[in-house]
Order: structure tokens, then C-alpha cells, then sequence
């Protein structure tokens, strides 16, 4: 049956591309990182394979999280999520330079080593490097059975099922829902609620239908490509949870259309960045209606006033924006998952605008299992 699955899903399913392909599926995938692991009346998760008992879970008291690429982007999507939801402090890092850096392992600290393949060498070997020096580590893995999943202490299985394409679409998205999971999980083993835990429930629940939603307005999308296929540079910008959503879309449009893209924090445009802005370098800008919104509105209108060009990601129209795309609303802690999904069509378009190779962009590999 695994031979059957597999030659299936490698099918282009009448898509003219994978990443296409995988864009489309991020319904199905979030469907499946769910399935049979909610416990309504807990108001928590179960995760099979994360070997953590609840004792250890409350003997955590920092979470580190290593990946590379993408798989670092979701970790810091991640790592925020755990922080907010379980209180627990938590940061993401490169594992690519965490692995250099002689870094201080700590013994209360649960490190979680996230990667799509499962073989990225510099991943691998940050966890190698962990456990001789007796840490714990947990995976946050796509592929079962891959070298990342057998050498960590447990872990949480992506199921976005196979990611061809060498830009990574559908596994980042499952990645960022599994660590709503992880985080869910260890917030109610801790101090979160049982009513944050129903609300942050019925938020995962309503992801699927909510992506169809997103995907449905493909056409408009494709458009706005067009529209700012002529960027010498694009600036990416959020706060908060709005940051690794524009790194990860920064690099999404780097990989696949060569396009040179920027990002970073909002609040920090000032203090350099600001000096790019001018019509041939147009913004992207996260706007979620959260605590925030007020200082992103104000950050619109600095970019405004050096007459840059802006597409706002944000769940209502945004008046300093030139165009936005509208994304459904769910729970604050759960935007991160929504917000990036349009920006990876965005890329898609501006590199079939472009004419790219998209599922093979130059120089790059699915998987870097070299240092
Ligand atoms: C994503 O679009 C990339 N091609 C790349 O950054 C990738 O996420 C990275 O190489 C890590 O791969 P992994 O998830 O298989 O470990």
C-alpha cells in the first residue's frame, strides 16, 4: 500500500507544477496533522509520539527550537506559540549555527529539532552534538523514519505528506499547525485554561475550510503578481507574529523567483531600512488585527510618506495600502498559520510572471544533506 500512496501522490494531480500542487493541498495536510489527536474534553491534544510525560513537561523551563530555511521560520512561529500558550520561554535559532557556536546545553531546556526531510545534515548534527551532550530532544519531522526522526527522543509527525517541490509550501504550514499542537499540549499541562484550551480548539478547527477561503481568490493574487513583477527589491515587513510570516514569504520569493527580497521587523524600518523604500522597492506588510494594529498602520504610513508601494496581508482593508489581500480571522495565536499562505501564491505568480523553473530553482537542492 505504501508503493500505491506514493506513486499517487507524486502524481501532478492536473496541476502544471508541485509547488502549485502542494500550495493546493494545504487544506487536506492541516486536515491530517489534526486528525485523531484533539481531546475535547481535556480540551488538549495527544501527541503518540512525544515521549514527555506530563511531569517532565512542568520540569521544562526553556524551549530551544533548530532548523534550517523554512523549517527555522516555523520554528520561530513555534517558538512563539509556546511562549504565549504554554508560558514557557522559547527562541528559534539556525541549527546550522547553533551547531558551530559551542552553545551552553542546558538540562532543563527541551530542544526540538524541526526539518521536512528529516536529513538536512546541519539539523541532524545539531541533534547529534545535543544528545552526546545529553539533552533531550524532541523532532517536529515530515518525513517518518528519516534520519532526524530516529536519532531525537520523540517528536511530533508533520503528515503534510510528500513535498516535492524544492520550495517548501505545505510542510511549512503542517509545521506551524503541529507547533499549535505541541504548544496547546504543553500550555494545558501547564497554566493555560480549559476555555483558552476550547478556543484554541475550535481556531485549529476551523483552519482547513478557512485555507479554501484563501485559495479561492488565486485569480486576484496572480494579478497583483503581475503588478509588482517589476520590483528592483521587495521589503517584507511584520511584528510579532507577523515577523517570521514575512521572513518566511521573503524567502519563499527569493527561492522561486530570484527576485531579491528583504525582511524584517516592522518596528526596526526606522532604524535603517527605511532609506530602501522608494517605488521600485514596494512593501509587503502583515497586518493582523491584534495588539499591534495601531503600530503597523503607523508603520504604512512612514512607508507611505517615501512614496513606497505597499501590499498588506491583513484581515480588513487597510486605507494606506495600495492593494490587500484579505485573510479570514481565527485566533490571534493561530494568524501565523493563515497569513503566509497567500504570499507563497504570491510567489508562485511572480515566478510564473517571470518565466522560473519553479519546481527546480538554480542552485538550490530539496534536501542540503551536505555541510
Ligand atoms: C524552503 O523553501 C527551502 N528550500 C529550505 O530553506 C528548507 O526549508 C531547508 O533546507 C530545510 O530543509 P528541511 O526542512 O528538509 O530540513
Amino acid at each position: 500500500t505504501t508503493v500505491e500512496w506514493e506513486a499517487e501522490s507524486y502524481d501532478m494531480g492536473g496541476h502544471d507544477t508541485y509547488m502549485h500542487k502542494e500550495i493546493s493541498e494545504q487544506a487536506d495536510a492541516v486536515d491530517r496533522v489534526l486528525r485523531g489527536r484533539i481531546d475535547d474534553r481535556f480540551a488538549t491534544v495527544h501527541l503518540g509520539g512525544l515521549n514527555l510525560d506530563a511531569r517532565e513537561a512542568r520540569g521544562v523551563r526553556r524551549v530551544k527550537i533548530l532548523g534550517c530555511g523554512s523549517a527555522y521560520h516555523a520554528g520561530q512561529i513555534g517558538a512563539q506559540m509556546i511562549e504565549e500558550l504554554a508560558r514557557i520561554p522559547a527562541d528559534a535559532e539556525p541549527a546550522s549555527e547553533f551547531r558551530y557556536r559551542n552553545a551552553v546545553v542546558d538540562p532543563e531546556t527541551l530542544y526540538i529539532a524541526v526539518s521536512q526531510s528529516g536529513e538536512t545534515y546541519d539539523t541532524l548534527a545539531a541533534v547529534q552534538e545535543l544528545k552526546r551532550k545529553g539533552a533531550r530532544v524532541l523532532g517536529v519531522v515530515n518525513v517518518v523514519g528519516s534520519a532526524i526522526a530516529r536519532e531525537t527522543d520523540g517528536g511530533v509527525y508533520v503528515h503534510a505528506g510528500p513535498e516535492v517541490c524544492v520550495v517548501s509550501t505545505k510542510c511549512f504550514t503542517n509545521t506551524a499547525v503541529a507547533f499549535a499542537l505541541l504548544a496547546l499540549h504543553l500550555g494545558r499541562i501547564r497554566d493555560l485554561s480549559v476555555a483558552d484550551g476550547k478556543r484554541i480548539i475550535a481556531g485549529l478547527r476551523k483552519l482547513p475550510g478557512q485555507i479554501e477561503e484563501i485559495l479561492a481568490n488565486e485569480d486576484r493574487i496572480a494579478e497583483l503578481a503581475a503588478e509588482y513583477a517589476d520590483a528592483k527589491s521587495m521589503m517584507f515587513v511584520g511584528r510579532v507574529r507577523g515577523y517570521p510570516v514575512a521572513r518566511e514569504a521573503s524567502l519563499k520569493l527569493k527561492e522561486v523567483s530570484y527576485v531579491h527580497a528583504e525582511a524584517y521587523p516592522a518596528s526596526e524600518l526606522k532604524h535603517g531600512p527605511l532609506a530602501l523604500i522608494e517605488p521600485a522597492v514596494p512593501t509587503v506588510a502583515i497586518v493582523p488585527d491584534d495588539d499591534l494594529l495601531e503600530k503597523n498602520r503607523a508603520t504604512l504610513e512612514e512607508i507611505k510618506a517615501r512614496s513606497g508601494r505597499i501590499l498588506a496581508v491583513a484581515h480588513q482593508e487597510q486605507e494606506k495600502a495600495d492593494h490587500t489581500l484579505l485573510v479570514p480571522r481565527n485566533e490571534v495565536e493561530l494568524d501565523p498559520i493563515l497569513m503566509g499562505i497567500p504570499l507563497q501564491l504570491l510567489a508562485y505568480h511572480s515566478a510564473l510572471a517571470l518565466g522560473r523553473d519553479i519546481d527546480k530553482p538554480r542552485n538550490l537542492a530539496k534536501s542540503v544533506t551536505v555541510e
